[in-house]
């Protein structure tokens, strides 16, 4: 602003000076001849300084955007699972443990082939997902339904949410474990 009025100062005393040399014998038209031009200036002037505002305006937000990373995907999926150790061979206690919550839990919606029922087939499901998404998911599907890209696109196909199963961490392992051997692990 100060900048704005140093300029309108200036304006005004060239003006002055234009109007004193070029319009004395024009007294009547003096007052009137100086309204015009100095409106005309001074909205000029207003309407410079606001595009010279917005650009920068412009230029701040779109700073604030790339310095924000997006998260990037390890696709291990959302909750408390982390780290998987897989152990070779398969634990066949827990293949068996696995295999009961499947049929208890699961079953109703999961085939063991690549046919889907409600879900997907069960087959090559350890292939395609890692252990930790497979595990998060079994224990929160409902917030990986509406956080996690793979599932949310998995929902997109399947159309129903597959709902919470409330198994333990323990009961989750174990259905992988029945997982990679329904996949041919020995
Ligand atoms: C009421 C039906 C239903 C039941 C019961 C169910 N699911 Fe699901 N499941 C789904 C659906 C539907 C999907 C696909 C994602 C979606 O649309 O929610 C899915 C997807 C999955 C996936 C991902 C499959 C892939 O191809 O990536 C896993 C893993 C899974 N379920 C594990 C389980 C486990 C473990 C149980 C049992 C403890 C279980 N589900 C019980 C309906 C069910």
């Amino acid at each position: 602003m100060i900048r704005i009025n140093y300029l309108v100062d200036k304006v005004h005393l060239y003006h002055e000076r234009y109007i004193k040399t070029f319009t004395s014998e024009l007294n009547l038209n003096h007052m009137k001849n100086k309204m015009i031009i100095s409106t005309c200036l001074v909205l000029g002037l207003f309407v410079w300084a606001c595009g010279g505002s917005d650009s920068e305006q412009q230029q701040n937000v779109a700073s604030t955007e790339t310095e924000e990373p997006a998260r990037k995907d390890d696709k291990k999926g959302i909750g408390s699972i982390k780290n998987v150790e897989l152990t070779h061979p398969l634990n066949q206690t827990m293949v068996g443990d696995g295999e009961k919550v499947y049929n208890l839990k699961c079953s109703a919606c999961h085939r063991l082939t690549k046919e889907k029922l409600v879900g997907p087939g069960w087959k090559e499901v350890t292939h395609r997902r890692k252990p930790e998404w497979i595990m998060n998911f079994s224990t929160n599907a409902e917030e990986m339904l509406s956080k996690d890209a793979t599932a949310m696109a998995l929902l997109e196909e399947c159309l129903v949410r597959m709902p919470n199963q409330n198994l333990t961490e323990a009961d989750s392992r174990n259905v992988l474990e029945f997982m990679r051997s329904n996949d041919g692990e020995k």
